[in-house]
């Protein structure tokens, strides 16, 4: 085992699967003890076990990050499991695609709770306790969609801008206070939340074959490959990177055209 991160007590939400599984994955293999939260607990349990059954330092529990309440309880409940909560990955995000004259009030707020209000909740339940310890490290799983827009995505862009702008503001808001705040922004990554867009088209294996089309490599990132950068943004091998944003889209958003 390598010890990247010995001595980091970390949370991830949205833990049960895709990035984040990944990403808890990875954090234990540089030995993090983590605390794992996701809304879907079989899943987790299912999961969760696993990674105990092969020897991982993890607690875990099923969690709606949009509830505060709920979150601050369990990051007390954490703290007493696997050790004060040092380190933070939000990660747990959805879907909201939409029309924008097409979108409901409903789908707005569930946008904005989830993948804006359910990203600041963590940091309000875990800040305290970072300037208590006198640092630690944020990391939010923004996306590309933070700086860049598809057509008929509505409103998920716009809350990923506003998690990037949160990351640009705590991170200010907090560097003097040994806490470092940034953002991660993948493109597309190989996880279910992805096979359900190219399945909400009409021929899906052409959507699929268009997103691989687009990719200057021509193909699209695993959840593993996002997990080797969280695992660089949240060790202390970047002391000064603060407030800032890391792209991983294999060059996807920088192009001018495919
Ligand atoms: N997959 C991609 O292509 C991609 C690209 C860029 C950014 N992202 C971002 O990466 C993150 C993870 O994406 P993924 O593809 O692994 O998603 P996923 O759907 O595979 O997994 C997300 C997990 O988060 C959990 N979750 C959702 N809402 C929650 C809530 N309110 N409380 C607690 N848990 C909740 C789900 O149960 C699920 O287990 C998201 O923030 C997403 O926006 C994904």
């Amino acid at each position: 085992m390598s010890r990247r991160l010995s001595g980091k007590h970390i949370l991830v939400t949205g833990a049960a699967q895709g990035i984040g599984l990944a990403i808890a994955k990875a954090c234990i293999a540089e030995d993090a003890a983590l605390f794992l939260i996701d809304m879907d607990g079989a899943l987790l349990a299912d999961e969760a076990q696993t990674l105990l059954s092969s020897g991982a330092r993890l607690g875990y529990a099923r969690a709606d990050i949009t509830d505060a309440a709920a979150i601050h309880t369990i990051v007390a409940q954490a703290g007493r499991e696997i050790g004060p909560i040092n380190a933070l990955i939000n990660n747990a995000g959805i879907n909201v695609f939409s029309e924008p004259l097409e979108t409901t009030d409903a789908e707005w707020d569930r946008c904005f709770d989830v993948n804006l209000k359910g990203a600041w909740n963590c940091c309000k339940a875990v800040l305290p306790g970072l300037i208590e310890q006198g640092g630690g490290a944020i990391l939010n799983i923004a996306s590309t969609h933070a700086f860049t827009i598809i057509p008929h995505t509505f409103p998920y862009p716009l809350a990923k801008h506003a998690l990037l702008g949160m990351t640009k503001s705590l991170g200010l808001e907090y560097a003097a206070r040994n806490i470092r705040v940034n953002a991660l922004a993948p493109g597309y990554v190989s996880t279910q939340k992805v096979i359900d867009y190219w399945n909400s088209f009409a021929d899906p294996i052409a959507a699929k074959a268009e997103t691989m089309r687009l990719h200057p490599g021509g193909r699209i990132a695993t959840p593993e490959e996002i997990a080797l950068a969280a695992v660089f943004m949240i060790s202390d091998e970047c002391p000064f990177m603060n407030a800032t944003c890391l792209t991983i889209d294999g060059g996807l958003s920088v192009q001018q055209h495919p």
